[in-house]
């Protein structure tokens, strides 16, 4: 490549400031302008990365030649960002979740497709360094094939303080949170069929809900996701996501503080005298790559987003798709938001039935 590729962040508000820092320890991007609707967050941004600010994203677009964007504005703006994106040929990521229904989703995907446009969602969870050591131990075979995946984040930290905008959301923990289980259960087991979701609003402060549970059926296996922001604990976990996976020949578990634990048996179910006897343990305090900017507990995160625009970079250098494309993502998005139609209906989801 002859010259970085040029780009711009739209939003510098609280997680803005992760893709950042993550992009100034980046090599081959040179950050050209950042866009702000808030003048102090905006001037902020563009002291601290040197990028040329901007209040308005059409103006952004209309002035600056960019190879890419990255949007980290609130969930409504996303559709608008990235039609914006679309219209001026300009590669985009977008935080999650994509969109607030499905078809604006579609129509953003389409958009971008139209264009030949290179078009990822912000989807970090499943870059975080813990899912890829769980995601190598079940590639390796050790488990067998999995049939059960549980994918839970309960924690009782304050994310109103940092992310006000949450207290006010008519759809919290599923969007902001869940949206994430979704994508591991997906990236772990496999496309779900259909899904049934319970939630419940436990903190009156808050407008929509903050403790879910949803159960969801794969080809040969099911698999649950659960979260709150409401659960006590002693020890905080937080921002922890849990993994439990079983599979015929074993068990993987992703645990507190980073802990992988992994039982492999010789055999697969059947033969119950030698699974009893061959078992292997293999236990893991997994290290995550230490950055001099990243702060605990954020830390597992922040190094996830590094991992994440690392692999953009790595896709619009070979022209690969990215792992959690527009495309791949509308499968995350219908997960999501067939949780609110169980939740409406009091019915199962089936996966396909949205018009
Ligand atoms: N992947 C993760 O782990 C993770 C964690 C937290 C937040 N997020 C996502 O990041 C996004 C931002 O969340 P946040 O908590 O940082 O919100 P925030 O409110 O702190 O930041 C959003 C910023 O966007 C700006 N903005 C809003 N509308 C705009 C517009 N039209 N043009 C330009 N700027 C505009 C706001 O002024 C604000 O500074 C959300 O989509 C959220 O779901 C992802």
């Amino acid at each position: 490549m002859s010259r970085p590729y040029r780009f711009a962040v739209i939003g510098t508000g609280f997680f803005a400031q992760n893709h950042l820092h993550a992009w100034a320890q980046i090599p081959d991007v040179e950050l050209v302008a950042v866009c702000d609707t808030d003048p102090e967050r905006l001037a902020a941004a563009a002291r601290d990365f040197s990028g040329r600010p901007y209040a308005d994203a059409a103006e952004l677009f209309a002035n600056e030649e960019l190879d890419f964007v990255d949007i980290a504005t609130t969930p409504p703006t996303h559709p608008q960002m990235v039609f914006l994106a679309a219209e001026h040929g300009v590669p985009a990521i977008c935080q999650k979740p994509l969109a607030w229904d499905l078809a604006d989703a579609r129509a953003m995907v389409e958009a971008m497709e139209a264009k030949g446009l290179p078009f990822m969602v912000h989807e970090n969870f499943r870059f975080q360094y813990p899912m890829r050591r769980v995601k190598e131990v079940l590639d390796a075979g050790t488990i067998g094939r999995p049939f059960f995946g549980r994918f839970s984040f309960r924690s009782f930290h304050d994310c109103y303080t940092p992310q006000p905008w949450l207290l006010d959301s008519e759809r919290m923990i599923i969007v902001d949170v869940v949206v994430h289980l979704f994508d591991l259960a997906r990236f772990f087991i496999g496309e779900p069929e259909s899904l049934y979701a319970e939630a419940l609003k436990v903190n009156p402060r808050i407008i929509g809900e903050d403790v879910a549970t949803v159960m969801m059926r794969m080809p040969g296996a099911t698999a649950i996701a659960d979260a709150s922001y409401e659960t006590f604990s002693n020890h905080s976990t937080y921002p922890q996501a849990f993994v439990t996976i079983e599979g015929t020949r074993g068990v993987i578990t992703l645990g507190p503080d980073y802990h992988l634990q992994v039982v492999s048996h010789p055999v697969d179910v059947g033969d119950s005298a030698a699974r009893m006897t061959g078992a292997v343990v293999f236990d893991e305090d997994l290290q995550i790559p230490e950055h001099a900017w990243a702060s605990r507990p954020w830390h597992g995160i922040q190094d996830s987003v590094v991992a994440l625009q690392r692999h953009w970079v790595e896709c619009l250098r070979t022209g690969r798709t990215p792992e959690t494309s527009g495309a791949d993502t509308l499968r995350t998005m219908e997960l999501t938001l067939g949780a609110y139609e169980s939740l409406a209906t009091g019915q199962p989801y089936r996966v396909g039935s949205s018009a």
